[in-house]
């Protein structure tokens, strides 16, 4: 039988236009970084960002945009909170604190169906959504969930980060969802990553969208939006959601 909240969960998603998800089947790549300043970056530019942390048990959002502890507010569902101008995130931290989420398996997607169908987004022009690492079902259910939904592959410029996110790519592949390009994070200007993603054919297939450089002082801009806005991270950020927003700009690996 259908979960009724399947079609609950369309409906309030339905206004939104883009939805990104930043995926990397490895922890400490840069996701909950990239999909915080991404969201930064496009409010500034004018886009309304919504964000779902859907990380429960690394919930990361809430402490890289300096909220305050506090509960949601509600009307006809739960409302997001403002993080920053132009920023509203929805995340399990604001019932939980910083205690850690006991959830697993079954629990995890339960709780995301759930959280999905009684967040009353305000008018958005994109979702970004910060998603777990591993390959569990509720990477897939999520998928599931939100159809329409745009993977990013955040990986780093490492062979193990790089064999761990190829996997990952194969095995969206295999379920049938295509990401949409690889986002090489924490770049050094020596290294020579482009030879190890030709290397990995489920990456090698991807649209390159772009590279973050390896930003000392990122740590210090934590709990900032403005500082993590003037970060190097902001600007590459800004190039690359360039290339995802108009696709056709995007650099193709196999054209470098
Ligand atoms: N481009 C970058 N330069 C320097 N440090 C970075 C960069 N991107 C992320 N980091 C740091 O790497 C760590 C892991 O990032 P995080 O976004 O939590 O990864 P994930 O969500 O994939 O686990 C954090 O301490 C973050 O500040
Ligand atoms: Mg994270």
């Amino acid at each position: 039988m259908r979960d009724h909240r399947i079609g609950i969960i369309e409906k309030r998603l339905k206004g939104i236009k883009r939805i990104l998800l930043f995926t990397g089947a490895k922890g400490g790549v840069g996701k909950s970084t990239c999909t915080a300043v991404s969201a930064l970056v496009l409010a500034k530019r004018g886009y309304a960002c919504g964000v779902l942390d859907l990380d429960f048990q690394g919930s990361s959002i809430h402490l890289l945009l300096g909220m305050e502890p506090g509960l949601p507010d509600e009307d006809r569902g739960i409302l997001p909170r403002t993080a920053a101008p132009g920023v509203s995130l929805m995340s399990m931290s604001f019932f939980t604190g910083e205690r850690g989420v006991p959830l697993r398996g079954e629990h995890t997607t339960e709780a995301i169906k759930e959280l999905l169908a009684v967040t009353q987004w305000p008018d958005t022009d994109v979702l970004l959504i910060d998603m777990p690492p591993g390959m569990g079902d509720e990477i897939l259910d999520i998928l599931r969930f939100i159809p329409r939904s745009e993977p990013l592959v955040v990986l780093t410029p490492s062979v193990l980060s790089v064999k761990v996110a190829s996997r990952f790519a194969q095995y969206m592949k295999d379920s049938g969802v295509s990401a949409k390009g690889v986002i090489v994070n924490m770049a050094a200007e020596t290294s020579d990553f482009r030879q190890l993603l030709a290397s990995e054919p489920a990456l090698a297939a991807l649209p390159l969208l772009g590279i973050i450089p390896l930003c000392a002082g990122l740590d210090k801009n934590t709990g900032s939006p403005d500082g993590l806005l003037q970060s190097t991270v902001a600007g590459s950020l800004d190039a690359i959601l360039s290339a995802v927003i108009k696709p056709e700009s995007a650099l193709n690996l196999k054209n470098l």
